[in-house]
């Protein structure tokens, strides 16, 4: 395999934005809130004048990732496609949000490696199955019961919890403002 050199560094483009590149890899049930909290963390940063952009998983899965189902295979399929795409974007220097399920241990270990230390947040969205379903802010849940959806995250397909995140939101006990008031804190 052929490396190209390119001339433009790494450096040079956080030094014009201003800032460091990295990821805030959120993870958690559906519902859980991760596209509500990795969205007002753009809010935020974006205010800050800090250079953003946030994955978030329906609108990937709407391009990059439309020809993938959700089988355990395909979810580690868009997850080896969002850690690229993130490398991508740290290496262009921007603070990077991710907010898919990712469901696997192995998945998020793969998405770490790809990162150096300290460029990697991960943030579980720690809220509970219960609280989730009573949500239902799709009405996937409902679906599920009516048995209309298969492979669904936390009732017949696993969620792995984080071991050891950088952040753990307990989000069904805590406003979306703490929890964005405890992301503040680790960037
Ligand atoms: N502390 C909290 N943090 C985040 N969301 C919360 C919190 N409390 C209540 N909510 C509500 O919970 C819902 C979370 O839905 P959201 O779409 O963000 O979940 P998600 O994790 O992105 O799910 P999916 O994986 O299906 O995309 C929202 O309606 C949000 O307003
Ligand atoms: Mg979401």
């Amino acid at each position: 395999m052929y490396t190209q050199a390119l001339t433009v560094t790494r450096q040079q483009r956080e030094q014009l934005n201003g800032h460091a590149g990295k990821v805030i890899w959120f993870t958690g049930l559906s519902g859980s809130g991760k596209s509500t909290l990795a969205n007002a963390l753009e809010v935020v940063l974006h205010a800050q004048g800090r250079r953003t952009y946030l994955l978030d998983g329906d609108n990937i899965r709407q391009g990059l990732s439309k020809d993938l189902d959700f089988t355990d295979a395909s979810r580690v399929e868009n997850i080896r496609r969002v850690a690229e795409v993130a490398r991508l974007m740290v290496d262009a220097g921007l603070i990077v949000m991710t907010a898919f399920i990712s469901p696997f241990r192995a998945e998020r270990r793969m998405a770490r490696s790809l990162f150096a230390q300290g460029e990697f947040v991960e943030v579980f969205v720690d809220t509970p199955l219960e609280e989730c379903a009573r949500r239902d802010v799709k009405g996937l849940y409902a679906k599920v019961r009516r048995g209309e959806l298969k492979n669904f995250t936390g009732i017949d397909s696993p969620y792995q919890r984080p071991e050891q995140p950088e952040v753990h939101l307990r989000a069904g006990a805590t406003s979306p403002e703490q929890c964005v008031a405890l992301l503040l804190q680790h960037l």
